[in-house]
């Protein structure tokens, strides 16, 4: 028999639908299009209904499929959270690294000596695909866990051939054996590999002429990221990589202006980016390139906190028009976290988003982010019903209330996943 999913009489049904295309800017991403006493009927993976309790009798009365009734009063339901720039992927682990920045030594000291992103490439190196697949299968549990339904993921912890493959492979086979959508991004620029040390541009040269091809070719990825920033990536290299990827068909993102100022938003305007990520130093050009190209500001709070960094200027980049997602950046270095609710909370704390601009930033422009908003990040009829059942009473008890995981029951197409 037909089986269906029946949520009614939620306090708020937070559905963010709307007529508009494409990613929101100021006074839309406030707009969330509450329903009370909501109700939302899940079946065959899809939403089929959204709408008050009462409206959706009909559809009880009417349905002959076998109906599980979630009698959601005093709850708050929302889209399932989009995670929209991680480094899931990865071998190994980094404590070490924690305890000495906590002792004084910067993120970029301890990636200079070895350390940081060259540490996770030699342990996700060492580990076999078997291995790559149990542990992050892990962490996508956790994502699930904390009301993620869907999540873009990086490779980069490769920085050659046979493991930049190996990562996206590994994402690849997740997509089809986890609930997870994963959606893949090639980031084979992540950081110069010990072995090209002073030889920037030969590992350039490989990206662009070994591995960009490959990867299109077997089509594992449908972004593809660069870290531009001091020391790593300049903004020529990036344009250069990025412009190639555009050749066979990938999307550019770029890291930017991370921890140094270094027209990475700007970069990110004329390369025709979708999105621009971290943004912690850019300045107000950048800002205002951004916003005329809408480009989307992917802003990373937990990141900043994690290195005791000032947030990005998540108030400005709205108030001046730019699009503003936001997400966990989940990696082993510098924001080792699944928890996209502790991300909105943040948020509204060191950016002084609005809790309805950070819901917002959490899940359509998240999906906008990821070219996925046709599917996930709002609920609306023919979307995937990827729906969060949350254990407080509305969006604004969600990001007041913080630190805490008020996820109660989570559903992926459909089916319960948690709860
Ligand atoms: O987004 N900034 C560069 N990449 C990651 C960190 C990677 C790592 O430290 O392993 C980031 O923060
Ligand atoms: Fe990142």
């Amino acid at each position: 028999m037909r089986k269906a999913v029946w949520i009614k009489h939620a306090s708020q049904l937070v559905t963010l639908a709307s007529k508009l295309k494409g990613p929101r800017v100021k006074g839309a991403m406030s707009e969330l299009a509450i329903i009370e006493n909501g109700s939302i009927w899940l079946e065959d993976g899809i939403i089929q209904a959204v709408g008050t309790t009462e409206e959706l009798e009909v559809f009880y009365t009417e349905s002959e499929a076998d109906v599980e009734i979630i009698d959601a009063t005093g709850h708050l339901v929302t889209p399932g959270l989009v995670d929209p720039h991680t480094h899931i992927a990865f071998g190994g682990s980094r404590e070490k690294e924690f305890e000495m920045r906590l002792e004084g030594a910067t993120y970029m000291d301890i990636m200079n000596a070895g350390g940081g992103i060259h540490s996770t490439t030699r342990m996700t190196r060492e580990a076999t695909e078997n291995e790559l697949v149990i542990q992050t299968s892990k962490r996508l549990d956790s994502f699930l866990a904390h009301g993620v339904t869907t999540i873009e993921g990086k490779s980069g912890y490769g920085l050659d051939l046979e493991t930049e493959i190996k990562q996206l492979r590994v994402m690849k086979r997740l997509q089809k054996e986890h609930p997870m959508d994963i959606v893949p991004t090639f980031m084979g620029a992540h950081a110069v590999p010990e072995a090209f040390k002073d030889r920037e541009e030969d590992y350039v040269n490989l990206i662009i002429n070994d591995m960009l091809p490959l990867v299109a070719k077997e089509k594992l990825a449908k972004f593809n990221d660069v870290f531009c920033e001091v020391g790593v990536f300049t903004p020529e290299q990036t344009e250069r990589i990025l412009e190639a990827g555009k050749s066979h068909g990938l999307i550019p993102k770029i890291h930017a202006d991370e921890i140094e100022p270094y027209k990475g938003a700007e970069l990110a305007a004329k390369v025709g980016a979708i999105s621009a990520e971290h943004l912690l130093k850019t300045t107000e050009e950048g800002i205002q390139a951004m916003a005329e190209k809408g480009v989307i500001a992917c802003l990373l709070p937990a990141t900043a906190l994690y290195l005791r960094e000032t947030a990005a200027k998540g108030r400005r980049m709205i108030d001046a028009g730019v699009p503003v997602a936001i997400s966990t950046d989940c990696n082993p270095g510098s924001s080792p976290t699944t928890s996209m609710p502790l991300v909105m909370n943040l948020a509204c704390i060191s950016m002084r988003l609005t809790p309805a601009e950070s819901l917002c930033a959490a899940t359509y422009n998240a999906a906008c982010a990821i070219q996925m908003e046709d599917k996930v990040g709002s609920l609306e009829v023919g979307k995937q019903a990827d729906v969060v059942l949350w254990n407080v009473q509305s969006y604004q008890q969600l990001q007041y209330l913080f630190g805490v995981n008020h996820v109660k029951t989570v559903w992926k197409k459909g089916l319960k996943v948690v709860g």
